[in-house]
């Protein structure tokens, strides 16, 4: 599908995501999130509504909305880099694909995923082994849970982005 002969093509809500709480139903409400034509394929914008901020990309399997707010710490992930569906995380190198919802890498810090299952701390490689000294910070990455991404309704209305969001 086209608009203004802008490819507008939308990521449905894959299998390894969630809808967004309140972006559906009589609880959303449309914001504008700018014009398409200013976002190329590959690139990624932060769109902020009162104290929630969207992250609207163009992925080569069309436009996504989701928190822009890594699901393990947070950090926002406008600022990270996006390569075809995957967004990496400014912070700890966890990946995330867009389009599936899955986690592509785990934070360096480890944790457990969405389901629960522990993984371990690592390292990229040549760098040293960041060893963590036993006590509540490394019980808190422990138990820190990598969540599912929260995706948000996306549309095209006359070359303009359209987002819901929580009323
Ligand atoms: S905050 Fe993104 S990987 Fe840790």
């Amino acid at each position: 599908m086209t608009d203004h002969g802008v490819d507008t093509r939308i990521v449905a809500l894959p299998r390894g995501g969630v809808r967004a709480p309140g972006s559906a139903g009589p609880d959303a409400r449309a914001i504008d999130a700018g014009p398409l034509a200013g976002l190329a394929e590959g690139s990624m914008r932060r769109v902020t509504h009162g104290d929630l901020d969207v992250l609207v990309a163009h992925t080569p399997d069309g436009l996504v909305a989701i928190d822009d707010r890594c699901p393990h710490m947070s950090a926002p992930l406008s600022i990270g880099e996006l390569d075809g569906c995957v967004v990496a995380c400014p912070l700890h190198e966890g990946r995330f694909d867009l389009c599936s919802g899955e986690v592509v890498q785990m934070p360096t810090t480890g944790g457990l995923d969405a389901d629960g299952e522990y993984h371990p701390t690592w390292s990229p490689v040549g760098r040293e082994p960041k060893v963590d000294p036993p006590g509540t910070k490394a019980e808190a990455r422990r138990l820190t849970r990598v969540r599912r991404l929260r995706y948000y309704p996306v549309r095209v209305v006359d070359g303009r982005i359209e987002v819901d969001v929580p009323a």
